[in-house]
Order: structure tokens, then sequence, then C-alpha cells
């Protein structure tokens, strides 16, 4: 495994393996690896000959009074699991190394990167769609993996993918959980035991909308209900937003009857988390 600093090095190395004929997937991550980011590594070794990591806590992402710099990075540990998991490349670039000083082009996807997590943390997805679009120029991939743990992410980038015409396959992974239910998350590292059992209302109440949902309820209104209801036994469970939107343009829908993505952010404590549970079509009718 090549552990590679500097986007020359990167994109040299990716060059090297394109003009062998390989096919490159790409995982962007932010580090602190957990069994969510090495679901998204194993599915690409099962499509493409070349596996290629990045790790880079982006700073464009985070807002004034977010977590940035108390981010959990833990480069030695992750680059163990990744070569333990058989990556050929991981790219751990340094800030400047991706922003150099006087950097002044950037990425935004207007109208769904407003919505969700967009509205919440103003400025989050034109910092998600730069780095990507970074990564993306720099690697090259054929295909690039993402978690539908981040579902508004995913509809931010697909809409990119898009309307830039990259030439690039988005592959969307299930989300990977605890037995108990809690979506693995980096961020689930600042959750100390009682924050930790609070945060497992979030799951539940996902599992209750996707219970209606399929005994029968169209109503989003009444399918929130039942998961705010859920969500109100934690003291400490803030919801940032719950909602039940279009998957695609993050729009909200009335009725889940035609699929629906159900999407959650609640502060557990001082932790923010997400979880969300896609409606199908079928499942609803
Ligand atoms: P990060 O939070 O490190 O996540 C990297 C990838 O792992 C994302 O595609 C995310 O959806 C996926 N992932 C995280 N938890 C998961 C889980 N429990 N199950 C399945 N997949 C999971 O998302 C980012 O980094 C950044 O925004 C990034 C795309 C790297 C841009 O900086």
């Amino acid at each position: 495994m090549e552990i590679l600093k500097t986007t020359s090095q990167m994109q040299a190395a990716c060059g090297n393996f394109r003009r062998q004929g390989k096919r490159i997937g790409l995982i962007p991550t932010m580090g602190a690896l957990h069994a969510g980011h090495l679901s998204l590594v194993r599915a690409a070794r099962g499509s493409c000959d070349v596996v290629a990591v990045s790790i880079f806590v982006n700073p464009a992402q985070f807002g004034p009074d977010e977590d940035f710099s108390k981010y959990p990075r833990s480069l030695e540990q992750d680059c163990a699991l990744l070569q333990a998991d058989r990556v050929d490349l991981v790219f751990a670039p340094s800030m400047e190394e991706m922003y150099p000083p006087g950097t002044s082009t950037f990425v935004a996807v207007e109208g769904v990167s407003e919505r969700l997590d967009g509205a919440s943390r103003p400025g989050h997805f034109r910092g998600v769609t730069t780095v990507v679009s970074k990564l993306f120029h720099i690697a090259m991939p054929q295909q690039a993996f993402f978690g539908q743990k981040d579902a508004a992410q995913v509809a931010v980038l697909s809409k990119m993918v898009r309307d830039l015409n990259m030439d690039v396959e988005l592959v969307i992974c299930p989300i990977v959980r605890e037995a108990d239910g809690l979506a693995l998350s980096s961020r689930n590292a600042y959750l100390d035991r009682d924050h930790r059992r609070q945060a497992l209302v979030l799951n539940r109440a996902m599992a209750r909308a996707q219970e209606c949902a399929l005994a029968g309820e169209h109503s989003s209104a009444r399918l929130l209900q039942e998961a705010r209801a859920i969500i109100a036994y934690e003291p400490e469970v803030r919801i940032d937003y719950l909602a039940a939107v279009n998957p695609e343009t993050l729009d909200d829908v009335a009725d889940v009857h035609e699929g629906a993505l159900i999407a959650v952010a609640a502060y557990v404590g001082p932790t923010r988390l997400i979880d969300n549970l896609l409606i199908s079509k079928c499942a609803s009718v």
C-alpha cells in the first residue's frame, strides 16, 4: 500500500494505473475510519482493480462554530486498517496541499445544497462538492463510493456529477450499524455512555417510521409524528431536522407513497448525529 501526501504523487500513481487499463475506485473519507468506511473499501474491491482511499479532514465543509479542530484524527491506525483490507493507495494530503494559499475556485450545487444539512450548516455542501471535485480531478476514478448514511450528501454529489458531466460512477452503499442499531459515525467517539444510549432513539425512530409505512401509512406528517414521539423519550436529544423528502431533490414530500427519504439530524447532548431511512415505492403500497 502506498501512502501519498501530494497531489502530484497521487495524480502520477493513478495515471500509471489508468494507462495499464486498470479501473480505479476512490473512497473519499475524513479518516477516523470505522466499519462503515471499510464497507465502502470492500465494495470497491469487488468492482475495481485499484482501490484508493483519501483521508482529509476538509476545513471547507465545517462552519466556524463546528468541530473541525477536535474532529478525530488517527492516520496511523487508519492506514493499518486500510492495509489489512488490501487498499492500494492512500491519499492523505495536508491542508496546504489541498488548498494552497490563493485558492479561489469552488464548486457549488444550487438548490439541493440548501436543504437538510445544507440548511442547518450553511456552506457545508459547497465545501463537500469542492473537495470531492478536486479529488475526482486528482484521481480520475471510474467509480467513487459513498455511504447512504449521508443521504443529503449523496443527493448533492449525484447532482454535481450530472450537472458537470463528470465521468465517474457514484456507487452508494448501505448504512452500516452497530448491533444495537446505532449508525456508525466518526462522531460517535464524542458520545459518553449515557449519550450513546440516548442516541439509539434515532434508529428506533427510523424503524418506527418504517413500520408505519409498511403497515400502509402514507402520510409524511403522520410518519414524522410517530418518529418525533420516539425521539421525545430521550431528554437530551434535540432534533435539528426531521423530514420526509424526495431523495434526489431533498424537497419535502407530503406522501411517501412514491418512495421517500426520512432523514433526521439531532443533537445528542452536544454531539450532532444523522440517520435516515429510504422508504421504497413498493414498501409503502
Ligand atoms: P466521512 O464522514 O469520513 O465519510 C466518508 C464516507 O463514509 C461517506 O461516503 C459516508 O457516507 C460513509 N459512511 C460514514 N458512515 C457510514 C456508515 N455507518 N455506513 C456506511 N457508510 C458510511 O462524508 C465525508 O467523510 C466527507 O463529507 C467527504 C465525502 C469525505 C468529503 O470531505
